[in-house]
């Protein structure tokens, strides 16, 4: 039976105040690419030290990580002594999440389109993640925007597999992270991915709705509202911070305990400034914060380039990022804050 008071409570943990999620669930064939940019060979093993790096970072994750989102080969990996990785997640405090979707397709009959697959079998995954440790999964739906694109009917067939996914979470005691991610590649200005986020959410929450999710044991993990990256065009901070608020606050319920962000390839401070810009526009409804995969990850991954003798200053970088988003999460970051010990 689902205790949605139990939900509710890992829910408010995920984003308990300073903190946010880290999202390590990078696919075999992201992971690679992020390793391709440093030039490591991506093994097994460069994968486990990697991200057995980043869980040591014992301080960060206790100070700023509610939560950690895990790929399906990390949940099962042990660290280089033989403890779990989950088990060092675990220690610190942070819960442990999975990335359940099986990643995208092509949409037959909408050109350009896609769908997020893996609703098959996932209710048995996910009791097999829970007896592991999984407290929280994440889905994501992929929306790009074209010409012609996103249609109405993409939008919904990824927001009811969506819906589905979270349902099919919260009857297994695990809190749904619910992505829906509008994606800030393309040559479109700011006007119009916030339009096409608002149908988005719009349809999102319609659809959870209609499955009976309760908003209250789930996390919402939305883009940011930005003009496209290969538009040219560089919004201010101010005003990324206000169109994403306005958005937020007419399509994302008061009911829900937390929103976290995804970066989606904004840079490390620019990610952590517009956070923080929000915060400061309080009071909000819900915690406010981040899910950071990149924008938490990029300036560590750069700094360990595979090298033992690298892992200290990796570990450095990982720890400053952590504790730059969490103080955005509060409000309470600026400039300077980069610089200073
Ligand atoms: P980025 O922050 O790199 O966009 O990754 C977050 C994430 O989990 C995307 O699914």
């Amino acid at each position: 039976m689902m205790d949605l008071a139990a939900l509710n409570q890992v829910a408010e943990k995920m984003v308990a105040p300073g903190k946010g999620l880290l999202a390590a669930d990078e696919s075999s064939g992201t992971i690679k690419k992020r390793f391709d940019d440093i030039g490591v060979a991506s093994t097994e093993d460069t994968r486990r030290d990697y991200r057995e790096l980043l869980f040591r970072c014992t301080d960060a994750l206790r100070d700023h990580i509610g939560g950690v989102i895990l790929f399906d080969e990390t949940i099962w990996q042990d660290a280089a002594d033989g403890t779990p990785l989950i088990r060092l997640i675990e220690a610190t405090g942070a819960v442990p999440g999975i990335k359940v979707d099986k990643g995208t397709r092509p949409l037959p009959g909408f050109p350009g389109e896609t769908v997020t697959e893996g609703l098959d079998g996932l209710g048995e995954r996910l009791a097999a993640y829970y007896q592991r440790g999984a407290r929280f999964a994440k889905w994501r739906a992929v929306i790009d925007i074209g010409a012609g694109i996103p249609t109405r009917g993409a939008i919904k067939a990824g927001a009811h597999a969506l819906a589905r996914y979270a349902g099919l979470c919260q009857a297994a005691q695990i809190v749904p992270v619910v992505e829906p991610e509008v994606l800030m590649d393309g040559g479109h200005d700011i006007g119009r991915c916030e339009e096409v986020t608002r149908l988005t959410l719009q349809t999102v929450f319609e659809e959870l709705y209609e499955q009976r999710v309760a908003l209250e044991g789930m996390v919402l993990k939305p883009n940011m509202v930005i003009s496209g990256m290969a538009s040219g065009r560089k919004d201010s901070v101010q005003e990324v911070a206000r169109r994403t608020l306005a958005v937020l606050k007419a399509h994302a319920p008061a009911a829900l305990p937390g929103i976290a962000f995804l970066s989606g390839g904004q840079s490390d401070e620019e990610a952590t400034a517009h956070l923080d810009a929000m915060n400061r526009m309080a009071p909000l409804p819900w915690k406010l914060t981040f899910s950071y995969g990149r924008a938490l990850q990029h300036a560590a991954q750069h700094a360990w380039r595979g090298r033992r003798e690298n892992v200290a200053a990796a570990q450095t970088a990982f720890s400053h990022r952590a504790r730059m988003n969490g103080l955005a999460s509060l409000g309470q970051w600026d400039g300077s804050k980069e610089t200073a010990g």
